[in-house]
């Protein structure tokens, strides 16, 4: 049997993260998970039950009615809101916000944070996310840091929005990028940050191949 293997990326809003770790996934024949689908998610539950997405006390209270599960099809990981599949409801910017809320409340990380180690106890996987290298996996095989600079990512969201029908202005997605990333990195519990253990690649001026050609490098270089 092959060694199991566990890849972590975080870093920023826009970073690619989720673009890069899926062509990952495909190459290596690894599982692909997908970590802040599962913060929208509890976001989006907040939204539809009229209840603030900072409200820490009230959401503590329905945590237990949050059933999220998650289920890979055709190689695409699909998440489920009690049974509903709202993999393409989460994808909005009032939801990637409500997410970016719901994620300072330690409880639903703690909830969150279990469900990902459960993904990767028996499986080889690469995970992405803001806590993944310092807190998800602290001993994953390969932590990746990917960033960009702030107008480069808020290019790059602008166009996947655009690209998936949103009718956002650049503006809209740089002021929101700015105010997410500063929202996760300074929040008290597990807040983004490179894992010390972490190799941060800048990817600034790099194409998507590059990117991904860089990573598998990476990831080589730890499996050997
Ligand atoms: O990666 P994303 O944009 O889909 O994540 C949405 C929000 O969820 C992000 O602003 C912060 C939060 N998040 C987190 O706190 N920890 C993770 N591992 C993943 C996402």
């Amino acid at each position: 049997m092959e060694k199991q293997i566990a890849v972590a990326i975080d870093g920023p809003v826009g970073a690619g993260k989720s673009t890069v770790a899926k062509l990952i996934a495909k190459k290596l024949g690894i599982i692909y998970v997908d970590t802040g689908a599962m913060y929208r998610t509890v976001g989006l539950y907040a939204v539809r039950h009229g209840i603030s997405t900072k409200d820490g006390e009230k959401l503590k209270e329905v945590l237990d009615d949050i059933n999220l599960d998650v289920e890979i099809i055709d190689g695409v990981q699909n998440i489920f809101l009690n049974g509903e599949n709202v993999s393409s409801l989460i994808r909005t910017p009032e939801i990637s916000m409500a997410a970016s809320n719901v994620s300072a409340i330690p409880e639903v990380r703690t909830k969150l944070v279990d469900i990902q180690r459960n993904l990767a106890k028996s499986k080889s996987v690469i995970m992405d996310g803001r806590d993944i290298g310092t807190v998800v996996l602290p001993n994953a095989d390969t932590k990746i840091y990917l960033t960009a600079t702030p107008e480069e990512r808020a290019n790059r969201r602008y166009k996947e929005l655009i690209n998936r029908g949103n009718n956002v202005t650049y503006k809209e997605v740089y002021d929101d990028l700015i105010l997410r990333d500063t929202q996760d990195s300074t929040r008290e519990a597990s807040p983004l940050k490179a894992a010390d253990d972490a190799i941060t690649l800048d990817t600034t001026g790099m194409s998507l191949e590059e990117v991904v050609e860089a990573s598998i490098k990476l990831i080589n270089k730890e499996e050997n």
